[in-house]
């Protein structure tokens, strides 16, 4: 049976509002995707009746939440294929979870000399953590270059490859641009000079299946929120054998073996790179998430999508005064456009009078856009509950900011 858009906004009551006496028109998926019924109420049952903390209670609710704790660790697992779910360690969000690999990972492996690489498309998530890591190593961050229509320059990346490179992170799709890059060969051209591989999947993950063994991704970051969960929760995937010989980042309760005065020895993973008590809340809504989202034939909802962009980028092409940033071959999700002689906030300002929710500025990625020179986009973002009645709506509405300004 064909993908059904409007069964599926159903399930997302926050879709169901007026703005400013319009109905809400909600494209700001890149920022964060809207919660279905199912999330909402997998958090409202552990609050009402599980809440307890995980792994050391010796009663009912904290065996209670232990057990959809680590169902949730599983549940993550099946939904990006790891082999197992000890790969799989909880996070803040794709951001700490770079930040975990650079610092645990880049600490011991990455030194003075050495090499690392990113793209040019990056989001500052992607970078700064990086460059932080230079200062304190001495290593060199080297960048992929992008081309006009925001693709990486795959040639130049083949060059930059040599045996100094120890790991390369780019993202799988561009939250500026939209951009699907071609991760599987970069992976494989990077183990061919002995470097590990980072992919940033904030993007992707609620977009299409994604499979680490497959990919051969060395490590893989994402958050919930962008793909149906709660925020301030995420992963990192690693393959077990790396985070085998990465030492901690924090030190404190859980992550510990045993504590002396004289020497402190750590636990095995995943909870080595878990001290403190958990987002358990988080951890249950991740899971319910991706539970929702395995749930759905994703090959008709990935077509779905792409049709659906499609029919946006038509119609953007059409559009007099409109510029499309990122015309990628390979797109998932993003429209960003400029509109002559309008800033992007005041775009975004106007469009959210019409009900129409964009996001609008660098997207924390200056870098692409100092190169194409802009200070920012709008950029419409989808998702699984759009319809094309959204995406005319937001043409009807861009029409009417240029009538405005
Ligand atoms: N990185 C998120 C975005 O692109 C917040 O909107």
């Amino acid at each position: 049976m064909a993908f059904d858009p409007r069964a599926m906004r159903e399930q997302f009551p926050i879709l169901q509002q007026s703005v400013h006496g319009k109905p809400l028109v909600y494209l700001d998926n890149g920022a964060t995707t809207q919660k279905p019924n199912v999330v909402i109420e997998a958090i409202d049952n552990y609050y009402r009746n599980d809440n307890s903390n995980v792994h050391r209670g010796a009663h009912t609710l904290a065996d209670r939440a232990t057990i959809n704790f680590e169902n949730a660790r599983q549940s993550v697992q099946r939904f990006i294929n790891a082999k197992h779910s000890e790969e799989i360690i909880w996070t803040r969000g794709t951001t700490e979870s770079i930040n975990l690999v650079a610092q645990s990972f880049g600490g011991k492996f990455i030194g003075a000399g050495d090499e690392i690489i990113v793209s040019a498309m990056e989001h500052h998530a992607n970078i700064v953590p990086w460059q932080m890591l230079c200062e304190r190593t001495g290593a060199t961050l080297k960048v992929i270059p992008v081309s006009d229509a925001g693709e990486l320059d795959m040639d130049a990346f083949a060059s930059l490859l040599n045996s100094k490179v120890k790991l390369v992170s780019v993202v799988h799709v561009s939250n500026a641009l939209g951009t699907v890059n071609p991760v599987a060969d970069i992976i494989q051209q990077a183990h061919a000079v002995g470097a590990k591989v980072l992919i940033d999947g904030a993007q992707s993950v609620a977009h299409f299946n994604v499979d680490v063994q497959a990919l051969d991704a060395d490590f893989y970051a994402f958050s919930a929120h962008k793909v149906f969960g709660p925020t301030g929760i995420g992963c990192v995937y690693g393959k077990k054998a790396l985070l085998d010989d990465m030492p901690p980042v924090q030190g404190g309760g859980e992550m510990i073996e045993k504590v002396s005065f004289n020497g402190t020895t750590y636990q095995g993973l995943p909870f080595k790179f878990e001290s403190g008590t958990p987002n358990i809340a988080g951890v249950i809504g991740f899971g319910a998430a991706v539970e929702f989202v395995m749930a759905q034939d994703r090959d008709a909802v990935q077509a779905y999508e792409d049709e659906l962009l499609q029919y946006a980028h038509e119609k953007a092409e059409q559009c007099e005064g409109l510029r499309i940033i990122g015309t990628a071959r390979k797109k998932a999700g993003v429209l960003s456009f400029l509109l002559d002689g309008a800033h992007p906030a005041d775009v975004g300002m106007l469009l959210d009078q019409q009900g129409v929710a964009v996001r609008t500025g660098h997207h924390c990625a200056m870098p692409i856009m100092d190169q194409f020179q802009i200070p920012g986009t709008a950029r419409a973002s989808f998702s699984i509950y759009n319809t094309k009645a959204d995406v005319d709506a937001l043409f009807a509405a861009i029409e009417k900011v240029k009538m405005f300004l």
